[in-house]
């Protein structure tokens, strides 16, 4: 039996945790159409790609922009015969941000929501009807944990991603009987540009982490993508409309910690 190549298109492809889904999407077989804002990152990533034996097409551009949604799709459909088989909208961004939604503007709301939620839908719309068409396709939107725990400083932002789970969600239903599946991560902790660990750390000795993250570190793109990768394969075929948090347990800890003294747990705020 043979198998037909997968077409798969993956927005902010380049690094972080999309980077980590083209290099394992194309190490599975599947021919890559890469999107991403940054030519040199796109450019090693293809790279990287082509030397292990994978195909990988770029299309460098911002994709809240429509003229680069657009030309996304024509490469996508000139790729292989026309299908689009898996589509992962990765983009989002907590910047630009300010320390409080009192001192926040509408052009900042306006950016994180063109960065965080109309992408999603944008690209989307434009390849939804291939894959309804041709009656299979599986979407896997990137949101956040924030989505569902509150997060002062990112108001905006964490609206946008709940934005993202509900579009997941009600998508899911309408879109079933074509043979669609749409599903979505929510990530937190992860060793990104984005979020370095560094960052994430604020000079806590990194020994802390087991009291913080229930697994007790924290996430590297690949644990994203490899989850990524299972819900847009047929091992998730009976699986649509839900958002998986990828997350190392914080959002089930929810604010709990374990005692330094391995005396339990406390959700007192000066952990003691
Ligand atoms: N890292 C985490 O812990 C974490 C936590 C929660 C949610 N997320 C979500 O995961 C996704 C990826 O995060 P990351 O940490 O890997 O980010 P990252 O910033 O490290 O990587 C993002 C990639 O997307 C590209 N990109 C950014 N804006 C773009 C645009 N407008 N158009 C095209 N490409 C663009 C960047 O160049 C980069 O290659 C985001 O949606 C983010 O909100 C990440």
């Amino acid at each position: 039996m043979t198998t037909v190549q997968r077409v798969s298109v993956i927005s902010g492809g380049a690094s972080g945790i999309g980077g980590a889904v083209s290099r394992r999407l194309a190490a599975a077989g599947d021919l890559v159409v890469l999107n991403d804002i940054d030519a040199e990152a796109a450019k090693a990533a293809q790279s990287d790609i082509e030397g292990t034996g994978g195909e990988c097409l770029l299309v460098v551009g911002d994709i809240s922009d429509q003229a680069v949604v657009e030309q996304v799709r024509d490469v996508a459909l000139g790729a292989a015969d026309g299908r689009i088989d898996v589509l992962v909208n990765n983009v989002g961004d907590f910047r630009p941000a300010s320390k409080t939604f009192l001192h926040s503007t509408p052009e900042q709301w306006q950016r994180l929501y063109e960065v965080n939620l109309r992408n999603v839908l944008q690209l989307t719309h434009a390849l939804l009807p291939t894959m309804v068409e041709q009656g299979h396709g599986a979407i896997v939107n990137n949101s956040t944990v924030e989505a569902f725990r509150g997060i002062p400083g990112h108001v905006a932002y964490s609206a946008y991603n709940a934005g993202v789970v509900a579009f997941t969600k009600s998508l899911s239903v309408e879109v079933g009987r074509y043979g669609v599946r749409v599903n979505a991560i929510a990530p937190d902790l992860n060793d990104t540009l984005q979020t370095p660990a560094a960052a994430m750390l604020r000079g806590r000795d990194a020994g802390q982490l087991p009291l913080w993250v229930p697994l007790g570190r924290f996430g590297q793109p690949d644990d994203c993508a490899r989850v990524v990768e299972f819900l847009a394969s047929d091992a998730a075929a009976f699986v649509t409309g839900q958002t998986l948090p990828v997350d190392g347990g914080t959002l089930a800890a929810s604010g709990w910690y374990a005692r330094e003294d391995g005396k339990g747990w406390t959700n007192m705020p000066d952990h003691p």
